[in-house]
């Protein structure tokens, strides 16, 4: 025997063994990449970066009035202030004053003589500390001359005031078919806005730079355009500025384009200064500047048949939008894409119209206007089956989309990968719903005061960016020669695990355990002209670029390994990645060895990757195209318990079944759901925004804005995935989850309206609007007991 042959004999059985073993890092659960220092408290967020000497802080100051020409301000007290190094206005921009990230020139950063809403910033106040930054701002005089302002929706539609176009989408002949049903029914509903609630608020620090530079740490969920909107308010190159970003502490859409009014001002106070500079509001200063979820006022009307099946529907939609277009655009043609949710509608026309307010400008929230979509379809069905006296699930069954037939879309897609009915069916039976029906039922027969109700409500949502050219992705994979890898790509982590999902992407394409490799922060100098982490396309998109980077890894590994260790006698196809090893013909050698032999062959172990979403294309002016690459699916059964007295409401129980295709990471996604749902289920019942006759934004802290608590979470809460694989070749067949199950909660809302309505018996439509908070539970139950004695005085 030669020397050689005792480790060759070992190698073969490793080699068979671990050909033979059933090696995958993707469809797996794992902890997020970060829980270990979430948990401990050593994740560092923007505020934890170490500060550069010197650094100064910046404070914002806000305007008092809703809409007002600013006649003048002393800043006389403010400078007095000891602490305080400057004061800057809209005339210290040396470039361009304005932060829209679609239309330019509505959305100045520092108000320029005019203000438009309670909170808008007017000038930046920098000191030696955040403290003094912010009492001395208070000291400005400011002198306004007040202006008619414009304070709901309702107001700028009959004020004709919009920030954008009016848009429509329509098919077939609403209007005839409505007029021809057998039943009609107008109406009118409200849903409320929602702020996003990022437990980390907005912040951005800024470090001057060598030559012109401008170094931003900002908590963003998009970078490039951070970095485009510091460029241009500096009136410099992009090339000049870097914007990085390791992790939000929540985004959820609040940080898409808003987060570009921070990172301008604490770039224009260190650039102004030269010096370091950190913009950290306080949460009611972030809370009373930054836009939040659209609220939508609708006028509806609707003709069905005697089995609840819609012939024609029509609505008109108006959101408030604040006093900028912003992102406010693309979230109302998203409400107009969403409207028809699950459910197939032959005659439809739909309106929606984007009003201007005098109020903070609205901007993306999880689901960015297809939740408000759907919620009206899912309003109108609602009240079509207590109207024909059936089940609102088989009212809803019955209207679903077809599976090969009666599935376009009314903006001309077709619905190929349905799944709504099989996972209505699985739902139905887990959740026990007939039988809890019946168990309501009766409850109710026997209690006065407390009243259950109960809902089904199913979702489909439309995956990709609306805007086809924002579904393109980048991605950077390094290993280094001891076999370590670091991973860079254009999304950003904000607590949904797309590091996790990407780097189980790129391990699981190198047949290496996770825990080799590293994602590092999003920085616009390592990755360019990247897309906001937004739209739910995180992982669709920046995990196939990683992919694509890592496979052309593997190739060359795998052409080097099949040379060296195969001796030209193994084709490098045959080579094999598994759980560490790379497998030529009989034998297995260690990664990292490998990757040493790599090196000293001067094989390239870096290499970028790209991915642009196929199939999409979308006709803006006529609505029509294909703009989502594929719809995720999910349904949710929930039950309440209602006081008729007090108005107080519980969750008592809810079921949801959702389906993310194959999971890249099961425990993830079902985070995202159960998430999701306490997220959307708060904006439908206890969050609401209250502005008072001046136009000030009141609910501006967590002491009167009311998010979800745990006491707040179904005690009884069961979140199962949908067993299901993508029918589009997605990332390993999986769909996205950030945002759909958002909508899932509208099942909460729906059987507080049930419980509210069986205090009528079922015959009235309660006229409950969104957030059901008790207030508007006691008043819907008081309309519905009036209603139904005006009838029986009628009668
Ligand atoms: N989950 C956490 N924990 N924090 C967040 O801020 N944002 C949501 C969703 N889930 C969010 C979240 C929103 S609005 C979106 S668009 C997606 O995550 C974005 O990430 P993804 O595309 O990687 O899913
Ligand atoms: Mo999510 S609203 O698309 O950031």
């Amino acid at each position: 025997m030669n020397q050689q042959a005792e480790p060759f004999l070992k190698d073969m059985k490793e080699a068979k063994d671990l050909l033979e073993a059933d090696f995958t890092q993707v469809h797996v659960s794992r902890p997020h990449e970060s829980a270990h220092l979430h948990v401990s408290g050593r994740a560092s967020y923007t505020d934890d970066i170490p500060v550069v000497a010197g650094t100064l802080h910046a404070a914002l100051g806000m305007s008092a009035k809703a809409h007002a020409k600013i006649v003048s301000m002393s800043f006389d007290a403010v400078r007095a202030t000891p602490g305080v190094v400057a004061v800057l206005t809209a005339e210290d921009i040396p470039g361009v004053n304005d932060v829209g990230p679609i239309i330019h020139g509505d959305d100045p950063i520092l108000a320029d003589g005019v203000v438009q809403f309670v909170g808008q910033p007017m000038f930046i106040v920098v000191a030696m500390s955040h403290d003094i930054a912010r009492r001395a701002a208070r000291l400005a005089e400011v002198v306004y001359e007040e202006l008619p302002a414009i304070l709901t929706p309702q107001q700028a539609r009959a004020a004709n005031a919009h920030v954008l176009p009016p848009m429509k989408l329509a098919r077939g002949d609403a209007g005839a078919k409505i007029a021809w049903a057998a039943h009609r029914e107008t109406g009118e509903m409200l849903l409320g806005g929602q702020e996003q609630f990022y437990l980390e608020g907005q912040i951005s620090y800024a470090v001057p730079k060598d030559d012109d530079g401008m170094h931003v740490w900002c908590s963003t969920q998009h970078p490039s355009e951070m970095q485009h909107m510091v460029a241009h308010m500096l009136n410099v190159a992009s090339h000049n500025v870097l914007v990085e970003c390791r992790r939000m502490g929540g985004g959820f859409g609040g940080k898409e384009s808003q987060s570009g009014l921070f990172a301008c001002c604490a770039a224009l106070a260190a650039w102004k200064l030269l010096c370091p500079v950190k913009l950290r509001p306080d949460r009611d200063d972030d809370m009373m500047i930054t836009g939040k979820r659209h609220d939508f006022h609708y006028t509806y009307e609707v003709g069905y048949d005697d089995t609840g099946l819609i012939d024609g529907v029509s609505v008109d939609m108006t959101s408030r939008c604040g006093f900028s277009a912003d992102l406010s655009g693309p979230v109302m043609t998203r409400a107009l894409c969403h409207f028809d949710n699950a459910y197939w509608l032959p005659h439809v026309s739909i309106d929606g119209f984007c009003g201007k307010t005098n109020t903070q400008s609205n901007t993306a929230f999880r689901g960015f206007g297809g939740p408000q979509g759907a919620f009206a379809i899912e309003y109108i069905v609602d009240n079509i089956a207590r109207s024909v006296g059936l089940d609102s699930l088989d009212v809803r069954r019955r209207n679903l989309y077809g599976k090969t037939d009666h599935n376009v879309t009314p903006y001309g897609q077709a619905v190929e990968d349905n799944v709504i009915h099989e996972l209505l069916d699985e739902l139905e039976a887990t959740s026990n719903y007939r039988a809890r029906r019946e168990a309501v039922r009766e409850f109710n027969a026997n209690n006065d005061v407390l009243k259950k109700g109960l809902a089904l409500t199913p979702v489909k949502f439309g995956i990709a960016f609306n805007v086809t050219h924002f579904n393109q992705a980048g991605a950077l994979v390094h290993i280094y020669t001891d076999g370590s890898v670091l991973v860079n790509h254009g999304g950003t982590e904000m607590g949904q695990g797309l590091n996790t999902k990407v780097a189980q992407v790129v391990a699981h394409e190198l047949g290496i355990r996770f825990n080799r490799v590293r994602v590092t922060a999003t920085d616009t100098s390592k990755v360019a002209n990247t897309s906001a982490t937004a739209a739910s396309t995180g992982s669709d998109l920046n995990g196939k670029a990683a992919q694509d980077a890592a496979r052309q890894l593997r190739e060359r590994l795998a052409a080097l390994a099949a040379e060296h260790y195969g001796e030209d006698q193994v084709d490098a196809r045959d080579v094999r990645f598994v759980d560490d090893r790379i497998v030529v013909g009989d034998k297995a050698i260690p990664f990292d060895e490998v990757i040493m032999q790599a090196y000293r062959a001067r094989v390239q172990l870096w290499s970028d990757g790209f991915y642009k979403t196929p199939k999409l294309y979308w006709d803006q002016a006529k609505m029509q195209g294909r703009p989502f690459s594929y719809y995720s699916y999910g349904a949710a059964v929930s039950e309440v318990v209602i006081d008729t007295l007090t108005g107080e409401m519980r969750v008592l129980r809810a079921d949801a079944l959702h389906d993310v295709g194959a999971s890249l990471n099961p425990a993830l996604d079902v985070g995202q759901v159960e998430g999701g749902f306490i997220q959307g289920m708060g904006w439908l019942t206890t969050e609401e925004l209250w502005w008072n006759a001046g136009g000030k934004l009141m609910t501006h802290a967590p002491s009167t804005y009311k998010i979800p608590t745990v006491n707040d979470c179904p005690p009884v809460f069961d979140v199962r995935l949908f067993k299901n694989r993508n029918a589009e070749d997605s990332i390993h067949r999986s769909k996205a989850v950030g945002e759909p199950p958002l909508l899932l909660p509208f099942s909460v809302f729906f059987a507080i309206r049930d419980a509210v309505a069986s205090v009528g018996n079922n015959t009235v439509n309660p006229p409950l609007n969104a957030p059901a908070t008790s207030e508007e539970i006691l008043k819907a139950v008081g309309a519905v007991r009036a209603s139904v004695a005006a009838a029986a005085a009628a009668r």
